[in-house]
């Protein structure tokens, strides 16, 4: 598993650093004398930082993640409180797409036993899923529901949805449907693993429903705070 594991990981900074090392190897030889190659090339050095950077910033959260997945401290924590900031902190990216976002279920307050910070990295991995594999003008809901000892939270979205033979490794580290699209909308495929660990360590889960074309749904079940 680790041995798989530094292997991908090393395999995901190689990439984008030879894609930098070979622009900027292209621009001293010469092509920085010409304006508009040297645009492009920096446009691509930048998408390539900025891919590099992401793949820091989940493998720091999963390093933390394993590292406190014992002593995650579960209280009660009210979810739509988690969900009006997750929508909130997103908002721009919603504009910028024309998405439409309905929510509900949020109008009184709903205590789980869980960790603010776990849920609010849940549920902003699953909105930014949404939100990236969701095409301009579609639909995201948000749906909160109790079920006796138990609260579903819901994203659903009307997006491209997931090929059936994947679904069931789409949880994986570095698993990606469509590895070179989900790489230019700067994935590294660590998000929905964050997901299930997290879930996992607050005695919950995650599961998918998905149709190509169609969008996906995707359902986090935690405990009802008694
Ligand atoms: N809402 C969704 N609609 C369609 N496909 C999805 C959705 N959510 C996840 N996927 C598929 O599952 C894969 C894994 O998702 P995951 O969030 O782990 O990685 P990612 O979004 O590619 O990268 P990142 O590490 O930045 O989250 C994605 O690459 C995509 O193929
Ligand atoms: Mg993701």
């Amino acid at each position: 598993m680790r041995r798989d594991f530094v292997a991908n990981v090393s395999h995901e900074i190689k990439t984008p650093l030879t894609s930098i090392k070979g622009y900027v190897e292209t621009l001293l030889s010469g092509a920085i004398n010409e304006p508009r190659t040297s645009m492009r090339f920096l446009e691509k050095i930048e998408r390539n930082s900025e891919r590099l950077s992401n793949l820091v910033q989940d493998l720091l959260s999963l390093a933390r993640i394993e590292a406190t997945e014992e002593t995650l401290k579960l209280t009660a924590t009210d979810w739509c409180e988690v969900i009006t900031s997750v929508i909130a902190r997103n908002e721009d990216v919603i504009t910028q797409k024309s998405l439409r976002v309905k929510v509900s279920g949020i109008s009184t307050p709903q205590l789980v036993m869980g960790d603010r910070e776990a849920m609010t990295q849940v549920l902003d991995n699953l909105l930014t899923n949404a939100i990236k594999y969701t095409p301009e003008g579609g639909r995201v809901s948000v749906v909160l529901s109790a079920k006796g000892a138990q609260t579903r939270l819901e994203v659903e979205d009307t997006g491209i949805g997931i090929p059936p033979e994947h679904l069931d490794r789409i949880f994986e580290r570095f698993y990606r449907v469509d590895k070179a699209r989900s790489r230019e909308l700067g994935g590294t495929g660590l998000g929905l693993s964050i997901v299930k660990h997290l879930a996992a360590a607050m005695g919950g889960d995650v599961q998918v429903e998905s149709s190509v074309g169609i969008g996906s749904k995707f359902t986090v079940r935690l405990q009802v705070a008694t």
